[in-house]
């Protein structure tokens, strides 16, 4: 599985720890920085990321700002991205289980690293439910269809 990830300098720490965990042979991963303490602006990063989610570079994404929020906001505005700010195991499990999500948010300041690694292995070893939920997937996917004949 390919992987894309980056972060902000609040979520830089919380990244190091996610690019750790993520060595694995079964997995590429794409480090779209920050890389240092820095301070930088989280729609540059959080573009890198969703835009390779968007037009399928990478299989999933991985962001991190302080609270999760401006990243979230930020992964959205793509096509095809799911993005999920996740505080738990539960909450990364219920994102793939019933969003399929695609794009997993973490907020740096406000999520504790232990319960970070329980999330990310979650949400990796996840699938998709299915069923009733491809439903509302489709109307998602309809509502960027129109929105994006709007702009064209
Ligand atoms: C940076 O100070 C902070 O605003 C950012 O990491 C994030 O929390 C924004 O939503």
């Amino acid at each position: 599985m390919k992987i894309a990830i980056a972060c902000d300098h609040a979520g830089l720490e919380m990244k190091r720890e996610i690019v750790e965990l993520l060595k694995n042979p079964g997995i590429e991963i794409f480090d779209f920085g920050t890389y240092s303490e820095e301070s930088v602006d989280y729609p540059d990063h959080g573009a890198e990321v969703a835009s390779r989610v968007s037009n399928q570079e990478v299989d999933r994404g991985i962001l991190i700002c302080g609270t999760g929020l401006g990243m979230s906001i930020v992964a959205n505005k793509y096509n095809g991205v799911r993005a999920t700010l996740c505080h738990d195991a539960y909450t990364a499990e219920m994102s793939r289980l019933h969003n399929d999500s695609n794009v997993l948010v973490i907020g740096g300041r406000t999520t504790a690293k232990e319960i970070v690694k329980d999330m990310v292995r979650t949400w990796l070893s996840t699938s998709f439910e299915g069923g009733r939920h491809n439903k509302r997937l489709g109307k998602i996917s309809q509502i960027e269809k129109e929105l994006s004949k709007k702009i064209d």
